[in-house]
């Protein structure tokens, strides 16, 4: 994925639009900051002051200039952020997604609607095969939101990452892209 530049596309949803994150954005950051599980697992900084998150937002931008992957902010149908979804690539073939909603807007559909919309975008890469997303047991709402996108839990990674500084199990859920599946199983 490394080898072109990389154009975000808006992608609409059912309830959400993907787009670019803007400095109009900074509050939601602000807000994931005092989240007990966001700053352990991304960027978002664990403090709340504004500079912090303005630069988190500028390393979104940042991150698509260098060809790392896809960051999106996830909004509303009113255009107020939500969360962040991203896509970013393992090895030449592969991708995986995160994912994060604020806690003033969870429980509302936003995250399974994010996944959707970016999956079914994901899956006309020709250059991908495998869409991956890694989940703590424990984490039942993400457990969920893989699932209702049709991804597969293929088994449990044990001490797959550290966090917090202590190593988590994850499960491994992933689908195969469009291209992928229609080549699957040609001799
Ligand atoms: C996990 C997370 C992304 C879910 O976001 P959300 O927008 O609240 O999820 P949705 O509203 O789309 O819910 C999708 C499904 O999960 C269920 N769900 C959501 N949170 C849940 C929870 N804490 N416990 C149990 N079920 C939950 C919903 O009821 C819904 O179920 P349904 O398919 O039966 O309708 C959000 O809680 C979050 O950002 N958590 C912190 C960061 C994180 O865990 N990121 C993912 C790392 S893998």
């Amino acid at each position: 994925m490394s080898d072109a530049p990389l154009v975000l596309p808006t992608l609409s949803g059912r309830h959400v639009q993907l787009r670019a994150w803007r400095d109009t954005d900074v509050a939601l950051v602000q807000e994931a900051s005092h989240d007990a599980l966001i700053p352990l697992v991304t960027t978002v900084p664990r403090t709340s002051d504004e500079g912090a998150a303005l630069a988190f937002i500028r390393r979104q931008h940042q991150r698509l200039e260098s060809g790392a992957g896809y960051a999106f902010a996830i909004a509303d149908l009113d255009d107020c952020t939500v969360g962040h979804i991203g896509l970013f690539p393992v090895g030449s073939t592969r991708a995986s997604i995160g994912y994060w909603i604020g806690a003033s807007q969870r429980r509302r559909g936003y995250a399974a609607d994010a996944l959707a919309t970016l999956t079914s975008w994901a899956s006309t890469l020709e250059r991908l095969d495998r869409l991956e997303l890694y989940v703590e047991p424990t984490n039942e709402g993400s457990c969920r939101v893989a699932e209702s996108a049709g991804y597969q839990r293929e088994g449990l990674l044990k001490a797959w990452q550290r966090i917090d500084g202590r190593p988590r199990d994850m499960f491994m859920y992933a689908q195969l892209t469009a291209h992928a599946r229609a080549g699957a199983g040609r001799s």
